[in-house]
């Protein structure tokens, strides 16, 4: 309001320097070309009498208030105040002009109670529509919000369904390409796998119960067929005992298999693979009258787990053993190669030359409880599936192709790993700088390219 006063007041002033010297003429002037806002009105006073005021009614007659029209009359310098009037509060501005025989003042005034009401009126009306449009905002966006996260309840209670009623066969259906479609995808993926893993699961108990189940039934009629005699006894004993043995390497070998599917299962250490190799080929040559062979042996430090390893490659050399008679050929070797891809890789393998494997039983005599055709040395088959567990904890694989000249070559395939030894445990006397560093950090293995004959 002050605001618009001084407004008025600065108005006036600019207009008055360039208008003409009387006062009637300027006052006059004045008011025809300022047109008042609505809680606003001008009046002039001039020799001593009201003399203009603008042409709207104003909200109360103020400019026939006396005592007023007195005041503006006799104030020398520019001045503001407030009065009551029938319309409230009423703030007042009275800017003199005087000529040389003429004494007149511009009289502005403002309809306080009313302005301030209407900006009441107006804050109010702001504030229902605000709340009205936030009611709708929220609305809205709950119904959206309720919209775009419909497949994502479909995808809880789907996954609700099947934690209640373990049923895997169950997907889910959400077309699109949006994420929650990418989210559903991803799940029927993962209930893929589990229900992949299950059945196997489940097949595995089956076989393990079956396979427990053969020995068991062959112990217990034995015993109760057992007579009195002496001799039929030590030879029950015998038999039972062998029994058992045999049911005892096949708990070993499923917990075997149960240990490698856990974190865990690798004690990973410094292995050297050529010490490896050679004292693998030193605990089975009491396994058989055979040809033993050490092919190649690599001359590196790995990553790995000796332990495992060690038993992989004896799985295979027993495997070898078993399938090949007295005399045959049974090597092992190792080497780093580069495998397709152009990585460098170990290889590991044993190879005899025995009848070999059939085509069509290269993958499938990896599985567990998978014996090949030859069923006349009948183990459980499992010694093939431990070598490949053993295999891809190591990130590889194991794969039987034809040995050169007849048999069976089975390798271990798997990342290199290499052990790197700080410069710090190099001893080079007199090393300069320029000179090149030994080939290995560590003591040389002797390396023999030509196959070492053993036995
Ligand atoms: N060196 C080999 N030569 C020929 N066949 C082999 C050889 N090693 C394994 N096999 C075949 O693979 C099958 C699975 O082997 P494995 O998993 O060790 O089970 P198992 O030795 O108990 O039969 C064997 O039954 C055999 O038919
Ligand atoms: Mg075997």
């Amino acid at each position: 309001m002050n605001a618009e006063i001084t407004n008025e007041a600065t108005k006036f002033r600019k207009y008055a320097r360039t208008a003409s010297p009387d006062l009637d003429l300027l006052l006059r002037g004045y008011l025809e070309v300022n047109v008042p806002d609505q809680y606003e009105t001008f009046f002039t006073v001039l020799d001593g009498e009201l003399h203009r005021r603008t042409f709207a009614e104003p909200l109360a007659p103020i400019y026939s208030n006396r005592d007023l029209i007195n005041k503006a009359l006799s104030v020398e310098r520019p001045m503001t105040a407030d009065i009551m009037s029938s319309a409230g509060l009423v703030r007042y501005a009275i800017i003199p002009v005087r000529s040389d025989t003429q004494q007149g003042a511009l009289v502005i005034a403002v309809f306080y109670d009313n302005m301030k009401e209407e900006v009441v009126d107006a804050v109010r009306a702001l504030s229902v529509t605000a709340l009205v449009a936030l009611f709708l905002a929220g609305l809205a966006g709950w119904l959206v919000a309720g919209q775009v996260l419909a497949p994502i309840r479909l995808v809880r209670q789907a996954a609700e369904h099947i934690s209640d009623s373990s049923d895997l066969t169950r997907r889910l259906n959400v077309p699109g390409n949006d994420d929650v479609a990418a989210l559903a995808r991803t799940f029927n993926h993962m209930l893929d796998r589990l229900e992949r893993a299950f059945a196997t699961q489940r097949d595995f108990v089956n076989d393990a119960g079956h396979e427990l189940r053969t020995p068991l039934t062959v112990v217990r009629g034995h015993l109760e067929l057992m007579g009195d005699d002496p001799v039929d006894r030590a030879e029950t004993i015998a038999l039972v005992t062998d029994e058992l043995g045999r049911m005892n390497r096949i708990v070993d070998d499923l917990l075997t298999l149960a240990k490698a599917e856990q974190p865990g299962f690798l004690t990973i250490d410094d292995v050297e693979l050529a010490d490896l190799t050679v004292s693998v080929l030193a605990k089975v040559r009491t396994l058989g009258d055979r040809t033993w062979r050490v092919d190649d042996v690599a001359d590196s430090r790995v990553w790995a787990d000796r332990q495992r390893l060690t038993q992989a490659l004896m799985q295979l050399v027993a495997n070898a053993v078993r399938h090949t008679g007295p005399g045959d050929l049974i090597a092992v070797g190792s080497a780093v190669r580069a495998d397709t891809a152009g990585r460098r890789v170990i290889a590991l393998w044993v190879r005899d030359s025995g009848p070999g494997v059939r085509l069509e039983d290269r993958e499938r005599i990896f599985g567990r409880f998978v014996r090949g055709a030859s069923r006349k040395h009948e183990g459980a088959g499992l010694g093939l599936a431990i070598v490949r567990s053993i295999a891809e904890a190591h990130g590889g694989s194991v794969r039987v192709t034809d040995n050169v000249g007849g048999g069976a070559l089975f390798t271990i395939t798997m990342p290199l790993r290499e052990v790197i030894v700080a410069d710090a445990d190099l001893v080079v006397p007199f090393a300069d700088d320029d000179a090149p560093l030994p080939e290995t950090a560590f003591p040389a293995m002797k390396r023999d390219n030509d196959a070492q004959e053993v036995m």
